[in-house]
């Protein structure tokens, strides 16, 4: 694989021709989508779908998200295609949103991971969009595009380019650069497979919103739902150990470090709903009180804090309501397990 490297084009016309190439003998693209940059394959090309597996190191049984460039050609991956669906998709189509079915006999099993539903999702991303129609007229059929998120098994999603690029500096990689993702945070996985619909990961389509559409409110993930790898306990996790921490308890943190005597090591704060002053070794980062702004700017905070080598991290928890189930849901992983303790006498450097 020598000379093997990840490169970034423009999305224009010749981006977008390069990109259908690609995929149509079998190789990788860094896909922009609203809500993280995927690492696409031709999801009916098994070599190509094994590829993903290799690059991002993902155990073979965790399954993909197929993307599509409708809701009509969703229902052609799926068998049935519940009512739910066909109202979900309605509302939310094309968007932030991916809708476990079961799947369609000719669905690779690569794909679903040994499973028998399939994850489908219209993206709404100019770029995804004129890919998928792009291929589908190069190959004169219907196609969907297999993509994970764009970054190494259990790490932060990317949403720009640079960011997969930075994942895959030395795979065989065209990345189309579309801008930084809109939404930031990886879609609703609503599994519509069963009676009960539930969410199996929260997203930018809250509870609420399915609810106005189906009437009744979904469930929560629960211990028997089919399996997310998103949903292992230290998914979407950055580097810099990281604690989240209610409000007031932070400020008295806060206030112990300041007290001490000995020499403290570089911590970073981020907070909603009060300011912390940078002095010293502490450095204190405000966002706005707002879950969508939280959703934009995470991933891409927690790569650049990754990089400027914090001791610890200190993020103040979200409010516990229903419009902050995403951006809690994702710091939860990017925490768990971390106690403050262990973390703070962890050294600087990697
Ligand atoms: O926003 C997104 O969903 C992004 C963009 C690229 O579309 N994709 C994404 O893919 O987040 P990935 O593979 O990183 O996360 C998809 C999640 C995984 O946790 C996977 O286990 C779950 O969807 N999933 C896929 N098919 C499934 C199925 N049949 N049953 C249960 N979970 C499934
Ligand atoms: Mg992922």
């Amino acid at each position: 694989m020598s000379g093997a490297h990840a490169h970034i084009e423009a999305a224009d016309e010749h981006g977008v021709a390069h990109a259908v190439e690609r995929l149509a003998s079998g190789g990788l693209v860094g896909l922009p989508t609203e809500t993280v940059y995927g690492l696409a394959a031709d999801a009916d090309d098994a070599d190509a779908v094994a590829r993903i597996f290799a690059a991002k190191g993902r155990p073979a049984d965790h399954p993909l998200i197929v993307h599509v460039a409708s809701a009509e050609a969703a229902a052609a991956w799926a068998s049935p295609w519940p009512d739910a669906a066909r109202r979900l998709a309605e509302a939310f189509w094309p968007g932030p949103m991916t809708l476990i079915v079961r799947a369609a006999a000719h669905v690779l099993a690569s794909v679903t991971g040994g499973q028998d539903t399939v994850g489908l999702r219209v993206p709404s991303h100019p770029v995804a969009q004129a890919v998928l129609r792009a291929m589908a007229t190069a190959k004169g059929r219907a196609v969907g595009l297999a993509a994970p998120s764009a970054n190494r098994f259990g790490h932060v999603s990317p949403t720009t380019a640079e960011h997969v690029r930075s994942e895959f500096p030395d795979l065989d990689l065209l990345v189309l650069d579309g801008g930084a993702s809109a939404v930031g945070v990886e879609s609703t996985i609503i599994d519509v497979s069963t009676e009960a619909v539930r969410v199996l990961r929260p997203g930018r389509i809250r509870r609420d919103d399915i609810a106005a559409v189906l009437g009744s409110l979904p469930l929560e993930a629960g211990a028997d739902a089919p399996r997310v790898s998103g949903s292992l306990a230290t998914h979407y996790a950055p580097r810099t150990p990281s604690v989240l921490m209610a409000g007031e308890h932070l400020k008295r943190q806060l206030r112990a470090f300041r007290q001490a005597k000995a020499a403290q090591p570089r911590r970073c704060v981020i907070t909603h709903s009060f300011t912390v002053e940078s002095e010293g070794t502490l450095h204190g980062i405000r966002l706005d009180a707002d879950a969508k702004a939280w959703e934009h700017e995470l991933y891409a905070l927690l790569r650049r804090l990754d990089a400027e080598r914090y001791a610890q991290l200190l993020i103040e928890a979200p409010p516990a309501t229903a419009e902050w189930d995403a951006v809690t849901d994702r710091l939860r992983r990017a925490t768990h397990g971390q106690s403050l303790d262990a973390a703070a006498e962890r050294p600087s450097t990697p």
